[in-house]
């Protein structure tokens, strides 16, 4: 555990802060509720369900009981309406803004919609923490915005032009955090995710991660699908790494770190085929038969990118950021919630 980190959670819970954790009901804002929770922190959360579930609130409170969990308040509300997001900020020292329309895929087939979601939706949320004001903006940014550049691992200050919708709604979203930090002093710190994955994260509908998916394909006995030739690569990170990143980012006085963006990430890179080898060992002893199972490829996704790996090294240095989890403890974890949680196969 990295010392920082320990010291800034014991700061928290000395001096408890009011946080709002927009897209609470998702799989990394649920994740971020439990961990303040866990922390002694009050939370106001905002979501209006649409890619959320109230199950996973419902999970929360069960794994923090009943007296952290009367310091959480929740919104249900969309962060399109103004109004809303102001009600959401009354009162609140630091925003964790992550709601938002994901998925590559979506934004190709409806390009308006994650528009309005995250680019409308994000400026009224930047505009209701200056009103407020909160005295931090902490936001979900993506590896998306570093696009069809080729060069690895990937830099905060070299990026390339966007392949999707998606990956120019994130990018819009680190504009206006720059320029409303100098036209209206609003302190904000964005987060480049990186395939952020473990328990809650959602294993159906077309738009699942590939992580949550296939690991209910094996267990299942569904046939597993690879698009393209199963060689393109991700840096794949556990969400406890992005929940400490989240914490710092809060937290930090460093006057060079404010207003920045950070890779969030491990540093590694694995390819789909080594991911699918990794589920399917894993899995395998809860369900022998994943053992037997062989990916089935595809044609590659249009808007994705070959390889991603990030250089962390500026959210080491400005943040203190050190990853607890690398994939292979990460998965194992997450493995561990699915197997718990998925409606197991009759087989
Ligand atoms: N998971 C990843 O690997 C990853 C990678 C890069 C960036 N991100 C970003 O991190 C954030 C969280 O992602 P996630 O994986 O937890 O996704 P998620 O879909 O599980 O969570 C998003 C939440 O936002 C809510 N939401 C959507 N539209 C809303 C609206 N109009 N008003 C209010 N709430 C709304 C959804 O109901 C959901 O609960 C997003 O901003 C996403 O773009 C995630």
């Amino acid at each position: 555990m990295n010392s920082r980190y320990l010291e800034v959670q014991e700061l928290l819970r000395q001096r408890p802060r009011r946080w709002l954790i927009t897209g609470v009901a998702g799989f990394i804002g649920s994740n971020l509720l439990e961990a303040l929770l866990n922390l002694e922190q009050e939370v106001v959360g905002l979501d209006n369900f649409a890619t959320g579930y109230a199950r996973n609130l419902e999970q929360v409170r069960a794994a923090v009981g009943p007296k952290a969990w009367r310091n959480f308040a929740n919104i249900e509300g969309d962060i399109r309406d103004f109004a809303v997001c102001r009600r959401a900020c009354t009162g609140v020292d630091i925003v964790l803004h992550h709601a938002a329309l994901g998925s590559v895929p979506r934004s190709i087939e409806d390009p308006l919609a994650t528009h309005e979601v995250n680019v409308t939706g994000f400026v009224n949320m930047l505009l209701a923490a200056r009103d407020a004001p909160v005295r931090r903006f902490v936001y979900a940014a993506s590896s998306s915005t570093y696009g069809d550049h080729p060069g690895l691992p990937k830099v905060e200050e070299v990026i390339g032009r966007p392949l999707s919708p998606y990956a120019v709604t994130k990018y819009a979203n680190e504009l206006y955090a720059d320029v409303f930090a100098r036209c209206y002093g609003v302190t904000s710190i964005g987060l480049r995710y990186f395939n952020i994955f473990g328990p809650r994260q959602d294993p159906d509908g077309a738009y699942a991660a590939v992580i949550p998916r296939w690991i209910a394909q094996l267990v299942a006995r569904e046939p597993v699908y690879i698009n393209g030739d199963g060689e393109i690569s991700r840096d794949f990170c556990y969400v406890e790494n992005a929940i400490q990143a989240n914490v710092l980012a809060a937290t930090t006085e460093t006057p060079a770190a404010l207003n920045q963006v950070y890779n969030v990430a491990v540093a590694e890179r694995t390819t789909l085929n080594e991911l699918f080898e990794m589920e399917r060992v894993l899995l395998a002893e809860h369900y022998p038969w994943a053992c037997e199972s062989h990916p089935q490829y595809r044609e590659f996704r249009t808007g994705d990118v070959l390889h991603s790996q990030a250089d962390i090294s500026k959210a080491e240095r400005l943040l203190g950021y050190a990853p607890t989890h690398r994939i292979r403890a990460g998965l194992g974890e997450a493995i561990r919630w699915y197997v718990e949680n998925l409606p197991r196969n009759a087989g």
